[in-house]
């Protein structure tokens, strides 16, 4: 629309004017906030940014791939991909507590960021996709918006290394944000993405993280995303997305007994995330996403469906 050029058109400049001749990081999730923060600030600016993005090992199926893809390949924006899932995995390494997997996730984060930034000579300035509605309530740790604010350390590193904030989305509403995507380029695919957590994979992999557990995890969730997808349910709801959980339950195949893990589905309504319902999906898409999963996810013999709505429940499990 004619108001969202004239954004783009302000803000580029307003982006331009404060930068000057220095360098501007940003921290990439692959979520909506980020990306288009990144399109956006690199529209102004060009290669005087980077864009760091850390792959925890933490990620859905293809994730890191995917991100790759469109920053790289369609907006051509200086990306710089760190492989960390070591570090992650061996700091999670026997942790079972959630807040404790958060804090060491989001501790780990900031780590790795900050020494890839300092690596970037005449940074000055940090991209960050905060919105409106983050602004006004300083959301907390365990707030929707899946980005580096949500990791209580950040104002740690700015200090540390000097960095001011660039937020051009700070007067924006997630909609807003959507269709200013929409004018930069930005595929709907991306700009209609559900929410992901910070903490990505550990948090819905109940009890100790490993890279076993996340296989089979990253492979139940994978099935679950393309059959929802598939059904056309994935624009109707807020999340959806399946959960590892801390037993294994007895099962038969063929004449042989199982005793194997449980995979648990998740689908919640919702519209900010503070409050949701929990999705009457259909019995047959249900049928077809328990009938893959056993079928396709080695290790796995039983999957349940989550009814909890929040309260009581939260979304995610841990
Ligand atoms: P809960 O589980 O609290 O989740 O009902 C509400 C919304 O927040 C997301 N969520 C997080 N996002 N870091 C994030 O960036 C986190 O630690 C975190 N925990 C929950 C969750 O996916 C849902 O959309």
């Amino acid at each position: 629309t004619w108001n969202m050029h004239s954004f783009v058109e302000r803000e580029t400049e307003e982006i331009r004017k404060k930068v000057g001749k220095y360098k501007v990081v940003c921290a990439l999730s692959g979520g909506v906030d980020s990306t288009v923060t990144a399109v956006l600030v690199h529209k102004a600016i060009g290669d005087a940014l980077t864009c760091i993005f850390v792959d925890n090992g933490l990620l859905r199926a293809g994730e890191r791939e995917k991100v790759e893809e469109m920053l790289r390949n369609n907006f051509h924006i200086n990306l710089k991909v760190v492989d960390a899932s070591e570090r992650f995995l061996k700091r999670l390494k026997g942790v079972h507590d959630p807040e404790r997997k958060r804090k060491i996730i989001g501790g780990e984060f900031i780590k790795i960021f900050e020494e890839e930034a300092k690596k970037i000579e005449g940074v000055k300035f940090l991209a960050q996709g905060t919105l409106y509605p983050d602004v006004i309530e300083s959301i907390s740790f365990k707030g929707p918006s899946a980005t580096i604010k949500s990791h209580h350390n950040v104002g740690g590193l700015l200090k540390r290394m000097k960095l001011k904030l660039i937020e051009p989305l700070r007067e924006l509403f997630k909609d807003e944000v959507r269709e200013l995507g929409k004018e930069l380029g930005i595929p709907e695919e991306i700009l209609y993405r559900h929410p992901f957590p910070g903490p990505g994979l550990a948090i819905r992999c109940v009890g100790e993280v490993t890279r076993e557990r996340l296989e089979i995890l990253r492979q139940a969730d994978k099935i679950v995303l393309e059959e929802i997808k598939k059904s056309g349910w994935y624009k109707k709801v807020w999340q959806s997305f399946a959960v590892l959980l801390p037993i294994r339950t007895v099962g038969v195949m063929g004449d042989e007994r199982t005793y194997e893990h449980v995979i648990a589905i998740r689908a919640v309504h919702s519209v900010d995330g503070m409050t949701a319902d929990w999705v009457k999906l259909p019995h047959e898409l249900l049928e077809r996403l328990s009938n893959r999963i056993i079928n396709e996810v080695k290790g796995v013999n039983r999957v349940v469906y989550d009814i909890t709505s929040k309260p009581p429940g939260t979304i995610e499990w841990e």
